[in-house]
């Protein structure tokens, strides 16, 4: 397929949900104009990128997410299925808690990176579910955006921010937040009354063996999650919060892609990393820690 036919996919694909969309400029309708924009009733003009994701960010943001983190992302999830028992349980948790018989199901991941996790998951639910199902994924990052724009078809891709995202009240059935910061409040927003809040972050093994490796016994980057459920059953009602914990061999071009796909590297010198990748093998821990939720229903009177 070439650039411009791709594009023009991505573009009729978003079409069909330019209902979701609201101006992220004055928070009016939307609607994808002669295959090029997304344009408001105000006229506020977003256009596609050449590979068919918006940008709606309101002016430009620069992260240290780059293109390399996110291709070596990418070639850790879909070659080395680096994060599959993640997806597995991602997808089981959707099919039990969330109302299966529905038409569309459409998942909104928060922070989606380069898209594979997004990806992966719709890929696992096509067989469980008749009707369609919409992903829709946002990231800060333009680079990971585009990457995942470049790969994945049928899926809305934009640049934008998850504390002040350009989607109506209501949306979505579920939010995904994977190793990703959150906004309560703005999740709340975009969920439907029975939607599902999916939100995961690292455990205490999380890759445990990098930072054993790169750093000292009193800086030892350890995360803990103590608030982290606590903050979570404030804004939800708390269905499930398990814990998940493997491990992965992975070889010495996986171990370079592992520590370029991490920011836990990213204060890490050259030659301590050097030294790390003279193994021909590890076997790396995941260890992480998956909530689940529902919107709480503020009952009236
Ligand atoms: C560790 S990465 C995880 C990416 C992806 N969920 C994954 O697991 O591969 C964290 C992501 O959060 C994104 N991010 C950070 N702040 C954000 C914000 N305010 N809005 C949207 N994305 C954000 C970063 O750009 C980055 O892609
Ligand atoms: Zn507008």
């Amino acid at each position: 397929m070439t650039e411009k036919s791709k594009k023009l996919k991505n573009v009729q694909y978003v079409g069909n949900f330019e209902h979701i969309f609201k101006c992220p400029i004055c928070d009016s309708s939307m609607k994808v104009c002669e295959f090029k924009s997304l344009i408001c009733s105000n006229n506020h003009t977003f256009d596609f990128a050449k590979q068919g994701y918006l940008n709606l960010m309101t002016h430009p943001i620069k992260t240290k997410y780059n293109k390399e983190l996110f291709e070596a992302r990418k070639k850790l999830i879909v070659d080395d299925s680096f994060f599959e028992p993640l997806s597995q349980t991602i997808v089981s948790s959707i099919n039990k808690e969330s109302n299966v018989k529905k038409e569309n199901i459409s998942i909104l991941d928060m922070g989606c990176g380069e898209g594979s996790h997004l990806s992966t998951i719709c890929n696992m639910l096509k067989p469980y579910h008749k009707k369609s199902i919409i992903g829709v994924g946002i990231d800060l990052s333009k680079e990971g955006v585009l990457v995942a724009s470049r790969s994945y078809n049928n899926k809305v891709w934009a640049v934008a921010d998850l504390a002040n995202t350009p989607f109506k009240d209501k949306q979505f059935d579920v939010i995904l937040n994977i190793l990703s910061p959150s906004n309560y409040g703005e999740f709340n927003r975009l969920l439907k009354n029975d939607g599902l809040i999916i939100k995961v972050v690292p455990q205490k093994g999380y890759l445990k063996e990098l930072r054993e490796a790169f750093y000292s016994e009193d800086k030892k980057q350890s995360y803990s999650n103590k608030d982290t459920v606590e903050r979570f059953k404030q804004s939800f009602d708390l269905l499930s919060c398990s814990s998940l914990y493997y491990k992965m061999t992975l070889n010495k071009s996986s171990i370079q892609s592992l520590l370029k796909m991490t920011p836990l590297t990213w204060a890490v010198k050259k030659d301590k990393m050097d030294l790390f990748m003279e193994k021909d093998f590890y076997n790396i821990t995941i260890n992480l820690e998956i909530l689940i939720g529902k919107k709480k229903i503020k009952r009236e009177g």
